[in-house]
């Protein structure tokens, strides 16, 4: 229909309109609102347009929401629009407060970007640098992280292990100990919060010793909570009063404060010949060996954001690590009777002695438990990380400079090429030296790849592996199925969303 002068669609009657409604303004604020409605739109126009210069062919929506972009999104993170986005395509794109993002879905392309340190290095989640400080050294790169991090394996070699594993044993039976329901009815209860606290208690000894008192690691764990909830993906970006990110912020500097007295106690204790007895001690044992060239000079603040930052890296996941390792032994006893019966065939009838590591070397079948129970459900499913320079990511393609690339592990662990059957718990797949899953190391994604590394795999690994074989030993236990049981939560890593429901009682050894 063509337009005219009295059509009510005419441009000008539609310009005209707010004058109409709006009386009371004068000439010169309609002059700056209609100023501004043009910025406005021609912003929202530019946004539009450079999405869609950055996406160029690649698969992901056409426009993006302004503004927000996928922000509602992020905020309720699910696996199922996680799998949209990897099905959509080997390289995809979309939007979250104006950052743009590609996300990964291929083995060969998460590698690429996790091995690329030229053009992209972490930025783990966009909260991280508020929570974590930006002075820790989980944000360098380089060389300089190269260097640091030489120092930092040093603490996680099979000799500190040796010294953590009676520890980890020590505190697991502790709160094994509190877990067991000894009522004439014993009832079915969520373990989720006393995991994570079997964890932190467990960490935190493991890291500072007893250079911090008990009350110090419950309040640690209390207000780790905040952390853990301020680790979604995309955050609101500014850390304001009431926010996830400002709470998170506030529990770091407590947290922060024990933990350079840890350091500073551990460095009186050592200097005064102390044995070693926590991860810190090591390291000041370390720094005061005469045949030691490295760095030696640690504040006790930088120690502290060290611990800050293997707590930070490794509650959360092994959490949600050990509660599915809890939930696939329950659901599969044919899989928990060969734990049980290995653990017999190791310890020779005693239940007590405490783990060593030459014990959990004899253990294959327990270790490939673990192995395929972080397979199934790994806790980190992807990695942010921050394009540093232009990316040539394949022909064709360049991720812009300051865009965010994910790599991700879930496709990768689920392919159906390298484990059939993917989603079947098997930990017997890893006992054939001539299985497809041990034939194809790259898709194991689990520790993520390339320079940054998880750091802690030996000792994460251990610690679950060495809670399953206690708890196999002492509890019997049921896993009471809910209607959310197979539902996943994901809270930066992935949780059952009922939380794992489990009734432990005592176990008696025939
Ligand atoms: C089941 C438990 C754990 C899982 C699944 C896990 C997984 C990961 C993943 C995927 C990354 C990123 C790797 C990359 O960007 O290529 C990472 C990094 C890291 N993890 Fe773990 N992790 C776990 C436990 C731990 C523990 C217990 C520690 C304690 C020391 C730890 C310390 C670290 C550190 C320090 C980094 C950063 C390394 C760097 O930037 O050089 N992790 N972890």
């Amino acid at each position: 229909m063509a337009l005219n002068a009295s059509s009510p669609a005419s441009t000008q009657d539609v310009l005209r309109l707010p004058i109409s409604i709006l009386p009371f303004l004068s000439q010169e604020s309609t002059t700056w609102l209609y100023t501004t409605a043009a910025l406005l739109s021609s912003m929202l126009i530019l946004e539009q347009a450079v999405y869609r210069y950055k996406k160029r062919d690649l698969p992901g929506d056409t426009w993006t929401i302004p503004l927000i972009g996928k922000f509602v999104d992020s905020m309720h993170p699910s696996l199922e629009n996680y799998m949209k986005q990897w099905n959509s395509g080997a390289l995809s794109a979309l939007s979250v407060f104006n950052i743009f993002i590609v996300m990964a879905s291929t083995t060969e392309y998460s590698r690429k970007i996790l091995n690329s340190p030229t053009y992209a290095e972490p930025c783990l989640v966009y909260s991280a640098k508020t929570i974590l400080n930006p002075k820790n050294w989980v944000f360098l790169n380089g060389r300089e992280h190269v260097e640091y991090r030489r120092v930092l394996n040093m603490l996680f070699t099979r000799k500190a292990l040796g010294l953590y594993v009676d520890i980890q044993d020590r505190i697991t039976r502790k709160h094994f100990a509190s877990w067991v329901d000894k009522s004439d009815k014993p009832q079915a209860k969520p373990i989720m919060m006393i995991a994570r606290f079997l964890n932190m208690d467990t960490s935190l000894r493991v890291f500072c010793g007893n250079h911090i008192p008990d009350h110090a690691t419950q309040e640690i764990s209390d207000k780790y909570w905040s952390i853990t909830r301020a680790l979604e993906l995309v955050n609101f970006p500014f850390p304001l009063p009431g926010t996830k990110v400002y709470k998170a912020k506030q529990a770091s500097k407590i947290a922060m404060d024990w933990l350079a007295l840890a350091a500073k106690n551990s460095k009186i204790a050592m200097s005064n010949g102390a044995e070693p007895e926590c991860l810190i001690d090591e390291w000041m044992r370390i720094c005061m060996d005469p045949n030691y060239k490295g760095r030696k000079d640690f504040s006790d603040h930088e120690i502290a954001l060290v611990v800050f930052s293997f707590l930070f890296a490794s509650q959360d996941a092994m959490s949600s690590g050990l509660i599915y390792g809890f939930q696939h032994l329950a659901d599969h006893p044919e899989v928990l009777a060969k734990v049980r019966s290995e653990q017999e065939r190791v310890r020779e009838g005693n239940f007590d002695a405490s783990f060593t590591l030459e014990m959990l070397d004899s253990m294959p079948y327990l270790n490939a438990v673990v192995k395929e129970s972080l397979r199934v459900r790994p806790p980190v499913t992807m990695v942010p990380y921050k394009v540093t320079k232009a990316f040539p990511i394949k022909d064709g393609y360049t991720v812009p400079t300051g865009s965010m690339v994910i790599p991700s592990f879930y496709p990768s662990l689920h392919d159906p090429e390298v484990y059939p059957e993917p989603d079947k718990f098997d930990p017997d797949r890893w006992l054939d030296a001539n299985s497809s899953a041990n034939a194809n190391p790259k898709n194991y994604l689990v520790w993520g790849s390339g320079p940054h590394r998880c750091l802690g795999i030996e000792y994460a690994s251990m610690n679950m592996a060495l809670v399953l074989g206690i708890a196999a030993m002492m509890f019997d236990w049921e896993h009471e199925l809910t209607s959310l049981s197979n539902d996943i939560e994901i809270i930066a890593t992935l949780f059952p969303k009922d939380g794992c429901r489990m009734k432990l009682t005592p176990r008696t050894h025939s």
